[in-house]
């Protein structure tokens, strides 16, 4: 690795450390977009071997990520690798959008085995059912960050929010060994027993949030004035009793408070959803409020606030 310009970027990028006696997991990134970038070059830095995976006929073998915090840039040199490139890959960390995980993992099943592991650092639920059945070999892990990063240009990113990132497997109580090492490069990061309930509290969080503020084109804070707060607690009400049928109901007891949190930590952001409204980019509503209402429909349960602002998304052209 190339280093040509340092700086003290603090949590995240932790200086390079030995692993110990355990060599490190060598990650192959997917989706080398804000996410992947910013984790990708955090890994290269504390010292795991990192490659990008790069589309269809991108032949190089490496690539150049930079990376922009608070004024100062740094810039990582990792490999590089075509999807279609033969090779085994051990450790693999998905950052597509939630829509494109089934197919750009699919495109690499030729390099992932039963001692493949597969961590899917995606937004919503749902995206990963059908892939499951048709490559059911690798282990799969689920990851949810807080990170805030969007991209200036390719591989060129800035990181504009700390957050922490929790990371764990459905069932499963202790971390698998590579997690010590993933937790050095990319801090603070928890392994969570608890995973399911997370995904599920952010998808909550997200069904209340993200779509209305796409919609209404406005900021986050602004979802909290007199218009628009009422369909927020609609959303919030369908979304609670959605919870309850699918055992979930301990995650959404205070759905109504941590989304009013949500929306005053975020008060200036635009959401996700949002970004990519604007941007005529095809957005996750099917991950987040279609995940919801698929899951409402198996239980029996109408969600008419999140059908009708699903319905306008896609209208919007998703
Ligand atoms: N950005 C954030 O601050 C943030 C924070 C928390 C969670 N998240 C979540 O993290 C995930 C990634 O978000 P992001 O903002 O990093 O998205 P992004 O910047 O759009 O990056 C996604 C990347 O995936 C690539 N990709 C898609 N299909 C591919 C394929 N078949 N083969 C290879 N590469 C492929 C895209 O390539 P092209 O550019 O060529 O299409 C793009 O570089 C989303 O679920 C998002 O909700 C993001």
């Amino acid at each position: 690795m190339q280093e040509l310009h340092t700086n003290a970027l603090g949590q995240l990028y932790n200086p390079v450390r030995q692993a110990g006696s355990v060599s490190p997991a060598h990650w192959h990134v997917l989706g080398a977009g804000a996410i992947g970038c910013l984790f990708a070059s955090a890994l290269r830095r504390s010292g795991c071997p990192a490659t990008l995976l790069l589309r269809a006929g991108e032949d190089q073998d490496q690539a150049t990520i930079q990376v922009e915090r608070e004024g100062q840039t740094t810039q990582v040199q990792l490999g590089a690798s075509p999807v279609s490139a033969p090779g085994h890959i051990g450790h693999l960390l998905v950052t597509t959008k939630a829509q494109d995980v089934h197919d750009a993992v699919l495109s690499v099943a030729h390099r992932l085995d039963a001692s493949s592991q597969v961590l899917l650092l995606v937004n919503g639920l749902g995206f990963d059912h059908t892939l499951r059945t048709e490559l059911p070999a690798p282990a799969y892990f689920h990851g949810s960050t807080t990170e805030g990063a969007y991209r200036l240009q390719r591989r060129h990113i800035r990181h504009a929010g700390r957050g922490v990132t929790r990371i764990g497997q459905p069932g499963r109580d202790s971390a698998p060994d590579w997690f010590g090492q993933w937790r050095r490069a990319v801090s603070p990061s928890h392994w969570d027993p608890l995973i399911a309930e997370t995904l599920w509290l952010k998808l909550a969080i997200n069904c209340a949030i993200n779509p209305l503020s796409a919609l209404h084109r406005c900021s986050n804070g602004e979802l909290a004035g007199p218009q628009l707060a009422p369909q927020v607690a609609a959303l919030c009400d369908e979304v609670i009793e959605v919870s309850a049928a699918a055992g979930f109901a301990k995650v959404t007891t205070h759905l109504h408070q941590q989304v009013a949190d949500v929306i005053s930590a975020t008060a200036a952001n635009r959401s996700s959803m949002l970004q990519d409204v604007l941007a005529g980019r095809s957005t996750e509503i099917d991950y987040i409020n279609g995940h919801l209402i698929a899951v409402a429909r198996h239980y029996g349960i109408s969600t008419p606030h999140n059908q009708a602002l699903y319905d306008r998304i896609i209208k919007l052209g998703n």
